[in-house]
């Protein structure tokens, strides 16, 4: 069954008909997906969703774009939320100088304290991560050494996606790698292990081919693994399995 890592479900998009899609998620061949906190405000819903539905699981963490909101008080809360059951990640957390919302130094404080705060608490976490390439590997290699964690939408070199797989994260590629300009990404998906690849939508956005520019969901995922499989050489059922069982280890769960 598909394992989708990183999804949006709480985000407003989803309001007129979330119920209706989650509910055909098990017979569209989704089993489990890992609904990700960009802001504060999505916390809640996060923990909404997942007393609800069986499958989903969360994340907790602010966005590189969000960090501005960050407090200690908010930081206290996401320690606490971060000891419910079925929260399994810190996240998305990391460093975002393309939209460039929040200065630099602001984002490498709070990204450094919640990765801390995911070594404390033992858990993954969900890497964000946009021209800012450098930087990351550096705080990773500093903060983050041996600890869980999954490169989300990742969209730099294979020689830094080798480096990655190397230091034992997981490289999540979505909906981009279907699109035509991708070269980069196709390369990538090609040059690291099978092993080392989950499956993301980061729905609502980046629908895969033939639904580009459309409200992505985790139903679409089918398209991702196809493209994988045909850049590997193999079957799209080995992609959905192994990447299956690399989310159940990123994450912890059985
Ligand atoms: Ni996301």
């Amino acid at each position: 069954m598909i394992f989708d890592t990183h999804a949006h479900y709480d985000d407003e998009q989803f309001d007129q008909d979330r119920e209706e899609l989650l509910g055909s998620m098990n017979a569209g061949g989704v089993g489990l997906i890992v609904d990700a906190a960009s802001t504060i405000r999505s916390w809640d819903e996060i923990v909404k969703l997942t007393e609800r539905y069986d499958f989903i699981y969360g994340s907790v963490g602010v966005h590189p774009d969000e960090v501005g909101s960050l407090d200690e008080e908010s930081f206290q809360r996401m320690r606490e939320l971060l000891d419910r059951e079925k929260i399994v990640a810190v996240g998305e957390i990391g460093l975002d100088y393309y939209w460039d919302k929040e200065n630099h130094d602001l984002q490498k404080k709070w990204f450094v304290r919640q990765l801390e705060l995911a070594r404390e608490k033992a858990l993954p976490v969900m890497i964000h991560s946009r021209e800012a390439a450098a930087d990351t590997m550096e705080i990773m290699k500093t903060y983050a050494a041996g600890m869980n964690a999954v490169i989300h939408c990742y969209s730099y070199s294979a020689e830094m996606a080798r480096e990655y797989v190397k230091m034992g994260y997981y490289i999540g590629v979505g909906g981009v790698v279907t699109f035509k300009n991708a070269k980069k990404l196709k390369q990538v998906v090609e040059e690291i292990p099978l092993e080392a690849i989950v499956l993301e939508t980061d729905c609502p956005y980046l629908a895969p081919v033939p639904y580009r520019g459309k409200r992505n969901c985790s139903l679409y995922l089918p398209y991702v693994a196809e493209e994988i499989a045909r850049l590997k050489g193999i079957t799209c059922e080995a992609v959905i399995r192994q990447t299956e069982e690399n989310a159940r280890k990123l994450y912890r769960i059985n």
